[in-house]
Parts: structure tokens; C-alpha cells; sequence
């Protein structure tokens, strides 16, 4: 049983390299042992953008779900599926636009950034609209509480967590909610159940803050409460219906940038990357005819690594003493760009070694791959099935 449930997921634009790697897959892997994960591919986000080119959609679905498996995501600690393979995300999203104001998605800041950089495209359309809105479908039908994004990605949690309250303000008079959060306050044990009650009582009769911490403290800690007990308690605890919608948080990855072949940041947009699986002599090829400090013109000539994006790598790749002998090297001429760069491709190499055999036993095998897919899309689908009982019974659809 886990306390926190994670959800991410990825649009299949393009082959993932190894920016995608260092900044958003190495964490999905660590998150995978430490929490319940699920991870879909997420193709309907991918034709809002790409409307017009759905075979660059059709193309990439499976090859990313080959770059996950690659990568290490291990379908048996996360569960791995497709989001149109899961039709309730479509029947969350259009319920939740029925309250969703205008405004707030017109607000988004993604939506005229993209409008404005993507210029090739017409993204005035409904779809790209209801972007942010699909994307919180996505997330609270798993009432997931966790989402590992990026920062340009932390508007639309914050979204996400608005909707739900409007969601929970509006529609979270749940019949039998006492009695529902008494029972869950019983399965706290009796010593913490009695704990709980006294701090409410505390908090309720008498506004004492310090006991609505205490309250909350206790319900975080509990690690035998399933998600929506504990959301009961806690919508119990501060007197609100219940929360029908989880409010989630970004989980923001840690900022490492990876650099890519001219230095900048690693993307598909700049031509500059070394794709997940690449073969080893493009790998080679590619370093190999990275630029380097222009001043080192002549072999004799040295050089400052600050001005070197092959230094980048090394800051990526290097241990200390790797370090020492570039900067040494590189000030002094003592070392020649080839002679630098070869650490940085035995490193990659070495890094994408195991991501080939990985990938090589699932293309030998695609049914393993539909496979994994097909249980995964069952698991979501059951979680997603529930969360929609609740939510149409909620707005007036239980009808039976
Ligand atoms: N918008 C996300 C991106 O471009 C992809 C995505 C769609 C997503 N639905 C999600 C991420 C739900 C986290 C949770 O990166
Ligand atoms: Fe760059 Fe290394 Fe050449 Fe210095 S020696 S310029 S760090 S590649």
C-alpha cells in the first residue's frame, strides 16, 4: 500500500535522446521504487500540435515505449499504458469542462507562448485550447497527488489543483460523508483515532491552528489509509465535504540540464542531440565533430574549457580527477580535442550499452511490448473506472 501515487506522462513527437534520459526518465526509474507509478504515453496531447501529421504520432508511440523500457522504466514496478487506450480520460475531460471558465484556460500561459512559437501551425483550435484541461483529466482520474514535470510544466498543476477544488467546492457533498470519515477515523487504530477526534474537536470548537497541524501531521504519516480515507479525514478534519478530485503537486525534476552537441541545452529543436539508442559509430561520429574552444585553432594552441561544450559533457560524464585532467589538459595543450572527447564517448557508450541490449530483446519480441502495454492499460483503466463512478454520480449521471 502506498500513500503517494504518481502519474506522468510524455508526448511520441519525436525519438527521446539523452536529454529526455538525464532530465525526466533517470527520475522516473528512482520514482518507480519509491512510490505506485503510472506512466502513459500521452497521444491525444500529441495531436493537438500534431493534427495534421498523425503518422509522426503513430511512428513514435511504440518506439518511446521502447525508449522507456530501454531506459530502465520497468513494467513491473510502473504501470505503462496509452492514453487513448483509456477512453475515461475523454469523459473526465469533457465533464470537467463543463465548469471550466474560459478565462482560466485562456490564461494559461503555454497557450499563446506556443500559439506565438509555433507559427507554422494553426493552433487556434478547440483541442489546443483544452490542452491544460485534458492534461488535469489526465491526473485527477487517477487521483494521483504526485507529477514529476518540468517548470514550463507547473501551470498546468497549479490548473489542475484549481479545477479540482472548484470540482470538490461544487459537487463534494458526498451522502453518508460523516459516517464515511468515521469509519475511515476507525481505521486509524483506536490510540491515533482518538487522537484525531480530540485534535478536531480542538480545531473546530476552539480554532486552535496548532491542533489542525497536529491533525494533519498524524494523516501524513498513516501509511495503511488508502488515498481517499485519507481524504476524507482530511476534508473531515477542516469540516469540507469530501474531495472528490485529488489536488496534485508538481514534482519538480531536479534542474539538470543536459547539454547537448553545440553546447546548448539538449533538443530535438536544435538539432543537437544523441538520440536514446543511437549507434555506437553516429555516437562517435557525432562527438567527434563537436566544436571546441575556437581558440585552440593549432594543436600547440591552448585552450579554456569554459568555452568548450565538450567540458559540458565532461561535467555530465566526468569524475574529479577526469575533471582535473581536461582542465590541466586543455590550458596547457597538453592534451589534444580528440584525446579529450574519447572519455566523453567511452562514457556515453557505456551509458547507452545497456539501454541496446534492453531495447534489442523487446524489438525481437514486439508482442512483449503489446503486451506490457495491454496490462497496463488495463490497471489504469480499472483505477480510471472508479474515480468516473464517482465523479457521475457526483454530477447527477449515476442513474441506475
Ligand atoms: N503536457 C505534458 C508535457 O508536454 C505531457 C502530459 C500530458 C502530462 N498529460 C500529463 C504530464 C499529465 C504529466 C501529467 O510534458
Ligand atoms: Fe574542449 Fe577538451 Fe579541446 Fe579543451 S581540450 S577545447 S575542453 S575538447
Amino acid at each position: 500500500m502506498y500513500a503517494d501515487r504518481i502519474l506522468s506522462g510524455m508526448r511520441p513527437t519525436g525519438a527521446l535522446h539523452l536529454g529526455h534520459y538525464h532530465g525526466v526518465l533517470k527520475n522516473w526509474i528512482t520514482l518507480q521504487h519509491e512510490f505506485e507509478c503510472l506512466f502513459f504515453v500521452a497521444d491525444w496531447h500529441a495531436l493537438t500540435t500534431h493534427y495534421d501529421t498523425p503518422e509522426v504520432i503513430e511512428q513514435n508511440v511504440w518506439e518511446m515505449i521502447v525508449d522507456w523500457l530501454a531506459a530502465g522504466v520497468d513494467p513491473a514496478h510502473a504501470t505503462l499504458f496509452i492514453q487513448s487506450r483509456v477512453p475515461e480520460h475523454a469523459e473526465l475531460h469533457l465533464l470537467l469542462s463543463m465548469i471550466t471558465p474560459l478565462g482560466w484556460l485562456e490564461r494559461v500561459p503555454t497557450y499563446k507562448d506556443q500559439q506565438e512559437k509555433l507559427t507554422e501551425k494553426d493552433l487556434s483550435t478547440y483541442g489546443f485550447l483544452g490542452y491544460p484541461l485534458l492534461q488535469s483529466a489526465d491526473i485527477l482520474i487517477y487521483r494521483a497527488n504526485r507529477v514529476p514535470v518540468g517548470e514550463d510544466q507547473v501551470p498546468h498543476i497549479e490548473f489542475t489543483r484549481e479545477l479540482a477544488r472548484r470540482f470538490n467546492h461544487l459537487y463534494g457533498r458526498e451522502p453518508g460523508f460523516e459516517h464515511k470519515a468515521e469509519a475511515a477515523a476507525k481505521k486509524l487504530g483506536s490510540k491515533k483515532g482518538r487522537l484525531y477526534e480530540d485534535l478536531r474537536t480542538r480545531y473546530q470548537e476552539q480554532g486552535d491552528d496548532q491542533a489542525l497541524e497536529a491533525a494533519r501531521a498524524l494523516l501524513n504519516e498513516q501509511q495503511n489509509l488508502t488515498l481517499i480515507d485519507r481524504e476524507r479525514l482530511f476534508g473531515y478534519l477542516e469540516g469540507s465535504g469530501k474531495m472528490i478530485l485529488v489536488e496534485p503537486q508538481a514534482m519538480l525534476t531536479s534542474a539538470a540540464r543536459m547539454p547537448g552537441l553545440d553546447g546548448h541545452k539538449m533538443s530535438k529543436s536544435y538539432s543537437n542531440t544523441i538520440a536514446l539508442r543511437e549507434d555506437a559509430a553516429m555516437v562517435t561520429k557525432k562527438i567527434r565533430t563537436m566544436p571546441t574552444d575556437p581558440a585552440r585553432v593549432r594543436r600547440t594552441d591552448p585552450g579554456d574549457p569554459e568555452k568548450c561544450p565538450v567540458w559540458q559533457l565532461h561535467l555530465v560524464y566526468g569524475d574529479a580527477a577526469m575533471r582535473e585532467w581536461v582542465q590541466n589538459g586543455c590550458r596547457s595543450a597538453g592534451i589534444g580535442c580528440l584525446e579529450c572527447k574519447q572519455p566523453v564517448i567511452d562514457a556515453v557508450l557505456a551509458e547507452q550499452a545497456p539501454m541496446r541490449e534492453r531495447a534489442a530483446s523487446y524489438l525481437d519480441d514486439p508482442t512483449l511490448i503489446r503486451n506490457i502495454i495491454a496490462d497496463g492499460c488495463e490497471k489504469a483503466r480499472k483505477l480510471a473506472q472508479e474515480t468516473m463512478r464517482d465523479v457521475r454520480n457526483a454530477m447527477g449521471l449515476g442513474y441506475s
